[in-house]
């Protein structure tokens, strides 16, 4: 059966999403969408031959959906999950899942009143192959205990709407969740330093690079650089120093090139290019599920756990203080799924 998939919001990261569930996802095809920009949704749903539904709620509502997508901005994805929820749809909702730790818990809550798994977040990282392997290199044991990680974050650049908080909010979010799932632990304290030598790429309301340290509940400990305006790419490291031995991502450029007496690999432009096999995992995953009646991907929880983390951030970059990261007891509901 193919599966009838409605999805709110269709700026950059729906009209991506849609182009996947439609051309490279398995058992699935989106039939409805929203937006609050009416004569965009119209257009773009005539385009793909999909309904136009202008209120969301009445998408999440009908009978003739049975997933909705959230792609629509940030502040309103709590309210569209709790809606879904209502109507128990499965609902795969983008990053963040609330724009605060009270509004996951809420989600959190409502899907324990369900008593079953309805929510995925979008936290792709975990379907990137370099993330994969690392995880299972770790999980077998042979390299020792993880001790320090060592990440970066660089975008080639980012627009005058991006400001210093974005850096935690929608940046470093990404390793809060991706590095947590590789560890399988949460982190206890979190530390923001602002150097007082700045890119002269950035502009006024952007304190540009940041470096951000993590510690986890064992004591791993990592140093994250959050560089917006690197200028060069889109460039993610993640080096793991264990006890015996050192493993890390490389460049998944799968070719280099060799030409005027240079040899090198492409860096990719964006987000969408270097993890587009990912958000095809991640939602292929999500499908199936439904499928299966059994949703295992990036929970309600992780969603929440990810909030709290970035909200210690947020308090430690503006307080200049190291932050201790404190957070609700796990519902069972998420138990047997935890770092899988
Ligand atoms: P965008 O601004 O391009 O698109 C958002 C769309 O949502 C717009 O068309 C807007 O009209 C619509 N919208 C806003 N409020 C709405 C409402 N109440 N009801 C219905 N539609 C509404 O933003 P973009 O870049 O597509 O981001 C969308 C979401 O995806 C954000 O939450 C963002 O954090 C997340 N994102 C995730 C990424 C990832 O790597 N997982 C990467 C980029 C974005």
């Amino acid at each position: 059966m193919e599966l009838r998939i409605g999805v709110i919001g269709i700026g950059a990261m729906g009209r991506d999403h849609v182009d996947r569930i439609n051309n490279r996802v398995n058992g699935a095809s989106v039939t409805a969408i929203s937006d609050i920009n009416r004569e965009e949704g119209l257009k773009y749903g005539a385009e793909i031959g999909a309904e136009f539904i202008s209120n969301a709620e009445d998408l999440i509502a009908s009978d003739e959906i049975d997933g909705v997508v959230i792609t629509s901005w940030d502040p309103t994805h709590e309210e569209y999950v709790l809606e879904a929820i209502k109507n128990n749809k499965y609902v795969f909702c983008e990053k963040p899942l609330s724009v605060d730790s009270a509004g996951c818990m809420n989600i959190v809550n409502a899907e324990v009143e369900k008593g079953e798994r309805l929510v995925q977040v979008g936290f792709m990282r975990r379907f990137d192959r370099g993330y994969e392997d690392i995880k299972k290199e770790l999980d077998k044991g042979q390299l020792g205990e993880p001790l320090l990680l060592h990440c970066t974050h660089r975008n080639a650049e980012v627009d005058s709407k991006y400001d210093t908080p974005m850096a935690v909010e929608n940046t470093a979010v990404h390793e809060v969740d991706a590095l947590r799932w590789l560890l399988q632990e949460d982190f206890v304290q979190a530390e923001v330093i602002l150097p007082k030598k700045q890119t002269t790429n950035t502009h006024a309301n952007l304190h540009d690079p940041q470096f951000m340290l993590l510690q986890t509940e064992s004591g791993v400990c990592i140093d994250l650089e959050v560089f917006v305006n690197c200028k060069f790419g889109y460039d993610i490291n993640c080096k793991v120093v264990c006890e015996n031995g050192e493993i890390g991502l490389t460049n998944p450029t799968y070719y280099s090139i060799k030409t005027e007496n240079k040899d090198y690999k492409r860096v990719p432009s964006d987000w969408k290019e270097r993890f587009i096999e990912a958000y095809d995992k991640e939602f292929q995953l999500w499908v199936d599920g439904i499928k299966q009646e059994s949703i295992t991907g990036p929970s309600a929880w992780d969603g929440y756990m990810a909030s709290v983390t970035t909200t210690a951030l947020s308090l430690a970059r503006d307080t200049g203080e190291k932050t201790t990261i404190n957070f609700e007891e796990m519902p069972s509901l998420y138990k047997q799924e935890q770092f899988v």
